[in-house]
């Protein structure tokens, strides 16, 4: 046994973040701005809300697949990790760039993370705390050695823009933490999960699935565009932060006085400030920038992160909440021990080096989709001899690139 004495506690394992990104779109769109489309003030947007501006994906091009990516490139560079040794590749998302094939199988292929298992969860804002606990038990386990989490959304493209009840909040956006396996105590201590289904027609985007395909009826009545009822969210946020928080610490055998730093999902600046005072934690101890990005959905808390540690927020063995809300009804919290030093020097030659393989998996995923086309429009028999040599050149290149 370890922890105080500084020994590792024999054959235990803990989940450490250990790299940490994100990727915005372009374009900010200002509070000013949404006063010349709907019927608010930029006023009323910061009193209610504490929203400033947003984020948003102007770009047809842009999408969960390419910021989901982003994210998850910066995080494997803070982390010095080589992609091709990665395990599993958790995206989450309510944003997804199709309902199928996942957003994170695409990120797995953009990353050329051609070890890695991959899929999409979904659990609205409280998906990115929702995938930290997955990747915890799936490292503590001895199941994998590596998982990149990233929350991605682009919930611009799911917004009615004419709807001022919803248009003001959002914003796109990704972020991406990699968590390692490590014999050093600390990491994620605690994780808290929630669900309450009963609250599902509260915040929701009715249409497009199976219980309401898409249909000519459902596009011209707006079904396919995010439904809220705000304020029934605002007082099922406010306490169940207060809860699962508390719920978190109490797992992790803390108490409110150990905390150093909450990072709570950026919805609503009054939701925060109303929880945490809740819990009495001062509020140099909760960190807020949805001013500048709005409600990024499940991006917001990876978001939030690496700003607080760009801002010298979070040090060595610091003791860290995350928590959140969202769609569903859902939450989660989870408290963790930041055991990663402070910023290292990558070189540039091994980013230089990550940079290249990525160009080598656009090249790789080019190659096996054509080859699939040239084997469907072969015979059987002329398609597999083909296939076995193409599945050669890939091996053999693939080995080189990983020595
Ligand atoms: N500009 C101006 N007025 C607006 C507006 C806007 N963008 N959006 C709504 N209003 C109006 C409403 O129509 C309503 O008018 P009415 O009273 O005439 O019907 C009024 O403002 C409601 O104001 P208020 O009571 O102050 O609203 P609120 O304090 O509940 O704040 C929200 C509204 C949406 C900001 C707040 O409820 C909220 O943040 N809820 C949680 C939403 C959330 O976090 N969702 C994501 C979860 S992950």
């Amino acid at each position: 046994m370890a922890g105080s004495n500084g020994l590792h506690t024999l054959g235990r394992r803990y989940a450490h973040i250990t790299g940490w990104g994100k990727a915005l779109p372009d374009r900010i769109v200002t509070n000013q701005e949404l006063e010349q489309i709907v019927d608010t003030s930029d006023e009323w947007i910061r009193t209610r809300s504490g929203i400033h501006q947003r984020y948003i994906a102007v770009d047809p091009r842009e999408n969960a697949v390419t910021l989901g990516t982003r994210a998850a490139m910066a995080a494997l560079d803070v982390a010095d990790f080589p992609v091709s040794k990665l395990d599993l590749l958790i995206c989450s998302t309510s944003s997804p760039a199709h309902l199928f094939p996942s957003t994170g199988s695409l990120i797995q292929d953009a990353l050329g993370a051609t070890r890695a298992g991959a899929f999409d969860l979904s659990a609205a804002c409280s998906g990115f705390v929702y995938a930290i606990s997955l990747a915890n038990a799936m490292i503590v386990s001895g199941q994998v050695e590596s998982v990149l989490v990233i929350g991605t959304e682009v919930l611009s493209r799911l917004i009615d823009w004419s709807d001022r009840n919803t248009c003001v909040l959002f914003g796109d956006g990704a972020g991406a933490v990699l968590l390692q396996a490590s014999p050093v105590p600390g990491g994620v201590l605690s994780t808290v999960l929630g669900s309450d289904g009963s609250g599902g027609d509260l915040l929701s985007v009715p249409a497009g699935g199976t219980s309401m395909p898409t249909t000519l009826e459902t596009v011209a009545a707006g079904q396919h565009f995010i439904k809220m009822d705000g304020k029934a969210v605002f007082r099922f946020a406010t306490r169940i932060m207060v809860e699962a928080t508390r719920e978190a610490l109490d797992k992790a055998s803390m108490s409110i006085a150990d905390v150093n730093l909450v990072i709570p999902h950026q919805a609503n600046e009054r939701i925060i400030r109303s929880s945490m005072k809740q819990l009495d934690l001062p509020d140099d101890k909760v960190f807020i920038n949805l001013y500048n990005y709005g409600n990024t959905s499940t991006a917001s808390i990876p978001i939030a992160l690496c700003e607080a540690i760009e801002q010298g927020r979070l040090h060595s063995n610091d003791n860290l909440i995350m928590v959140g809300f969202g769609a569903g009804l859902t939450w989660a919290a989870t408290a963790i021990k930041w055991a990663v030093p402070g910023a290292r020097e990558v070189p540039r030659w091994r980013v230089s080096q990550r940079q290249a393989s990525y160009s080598l998996a656009r090249v790789r995923s080019r190659l096996l989709r054509y080859s699939r086309q040239v084997e469907n429009s072969l015979t059987s028999e002329e398609g597999d001899v083909l296939g076995e040599v193409l599945a050669q050149r890939i091996e053999g290149w693939r080995k080189t690139r990983d020595e």
